[in-house]
């Protein structure tokens, strides 16, 4: 039989006598690339030991004195979890709620097939923030988006009377949507679909931001289409952001030809992008929208689809569910994250904090407009992009930044976004962009 002994708890976690606060960044990523599943290329040399406020986490280095042990640094974070810590990490509301709920509230896990007492108040707060009818609690980012492939499939067939196995959902190029067949089958990515078909059909895509080549695909197959699934910004694409016209056009040309508007919020949505949610920005309304990431208050992974009660009304008991999604503490979690979404007045930070941001990009634009071709954004999900030259790359960009002490992360690779906690303080937008210009001018 297997020996296997866990004692102890932060660094003195010890596994079979592997103490992990003894565990030099070198050996951190040895263990990773022998024992985990080689999905990921993280930063070099950098391990993140635990966060000391809201926006800034301490990471450990390696010792350049000692090769058996590390140094501690500070760094911002300019990327909050991909969105994931809108709230900012250990947010004490939600910290407070949770210590709560666990310690005298006492109700972390029952299924769905029981009733709790917390699911009546996520739902009332998550239909009331996202003025829908009804929503479906799920877990990661990317069933929410799967769900509303399923919902908008259901509906065509039941609703719009699409004939059997028919039904088409168009979905934007560049799109992404997460890691599952369904989210890969919308992809265009050859690195996420490489050798995982065949792939799940009845999809067609367009290009992002083009209402003829929607309006033409809708002409054309409009009676077989459900759905039209997208990002209000394409935030994985590099902060790809349409033209104001688009939206309100996309949702004219949905009501015409009966198709549902499904929005992939999970990245833009609770207060990135200055609004609540992005689509808001456009003055538009989805039937559907998908939530995740900051749904979970950077504590719990808390997804949900919101929409109207006709289309999320063709769910019936058996063709949806899961076991974590709505349970208990994700319920409380989630209750809290949009609790301090509005009494923290987070988009409105997002507001003030982007336009500082942007300012500062685009002064740095400005100083060197041979290396930084673009700057993007809205609220505070903003990135740069450098002109396609072997020194103005991403990933050195990143790593250099790190030696700055900021974390941020190139999306693809002459592009760098940063996303950081919506809490974020004025100085620390100004010692990111601070960063930026040091790394850039030596580039
Ligand atoms: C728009 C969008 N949808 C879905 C996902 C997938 O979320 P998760 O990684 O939590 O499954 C992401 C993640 O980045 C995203 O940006």
């Amino acid at each position: 039989m297997a020996e296997l002994s866990i004692q102890g708890y932060g660094d003195d976690l010890t596994v079979n006598g592997i103490r992990i606060g003894d565990l030099t960044p070198r050996e951190h990523e040895n263990i990773e690339k022998e024992k985990g599943g080689r999905n990921y290329s993280p930063l070099e040399n950098v391990v993140v030991s635990h966060v000391q406020d809201s926006s800034t986490l301490i990471c450990r280095k390696p010792n350049s004195e000692d090769v058996k042990s590390f140094v501690e640094e500070e760094l911002i974070d300019g990327l909050c979890c991909y969105s994931a810590v809108n709230q900012g990490q250990l947010n004490q509301t939600i910290v407070d709620a949770v210590v709560h709920h666990l310690t005298v509230d006492k109700l972390p896990t029952v299924p769905r097939s029981i009733r709790h007492k917390y699911m009546a108040a996520f739902l009332m707060a998550t239909t009331a923030i996202t003025e829908m009818d009804r929503v479906v609690p799920k877990v990661a980012g990317v069933e929410a988006p799967e769900l509303m492939f399923k919902l908008s499939r259901r509906w065509g067939y039941r609703v719009k009377g699409i004939p059997e196995n028919e039904a088409i959902v168009v979905a934007a190029r560049g799109n992404f949507h997460g890691r599952t067949m369904t989210a890969v089958s919308l992809s265009d990515d050859p690195d996420a679909k490489s050798d995982f078909g065949p792939f799940v059909p009845g999809i067609e895509l367009v290009p992002f931001n083009d209402i003829h080549a929607l309006e033409q695909l809708f002409a054309e197959k409009g009676d077989r289409i459900a759905s039209f699934l997208v990002e209000p910004i394409q935030g994985e694409a590099g902060v790809i952001i349409a033209d104001d016209s688009y939206w309100p056009a996309v949702a004219e040309l949905c009501k015409k030809y009966n198709i549902l508007l499904a929005m992939d919020e999970v990245q833009t949505g609770f207060g990135r992008t200055g609004a609540n949610f992005a689509h808001q920005l456009y003055g538009i309304k989805p039937d559907l929208m998908g939530c995740g990431k900051a749904a979970g208050g950077g504590i719990l992974p808390v997804s949900f689809v919101a929409g109207r009660d006709d289309v999320i009304g063709v769910l019936t008991p058996g063709s949806e569910g899961s076991t974590f999604g709505g349970y208990p503490l994700a319920c409380v979690v989630s209750i809290f994250a949009t609790k301090v979404l509005v009494d923290q007045n987070l988009a409105k930070n997002a507001r003030i904090r982007g336009a500082q941001l942007m300012q500062h990009f685009e002064d740095i634009k400005s100083e060197f407009p041979d290396k930084i071709k673009e700057v993007r954004g809205k609220g505070l999900l903003i990135a740069f992009e450098m002109f396609n030259k072997p020194q103005l790359d991403g990933h050195r960009v990143s790593l250099e930044l790190l030696n700055h002490g900021v974390y941020a992360k190139e999306t693809h690779h002459s592009t760098v976004r940063i996303a950081p906690a919506l809490t974020i303080e004025a100085w620390q937008i100004d010692n990111i962009a601070e960063a930026v210009r040091d790394v850039i001018s030596n580039l």
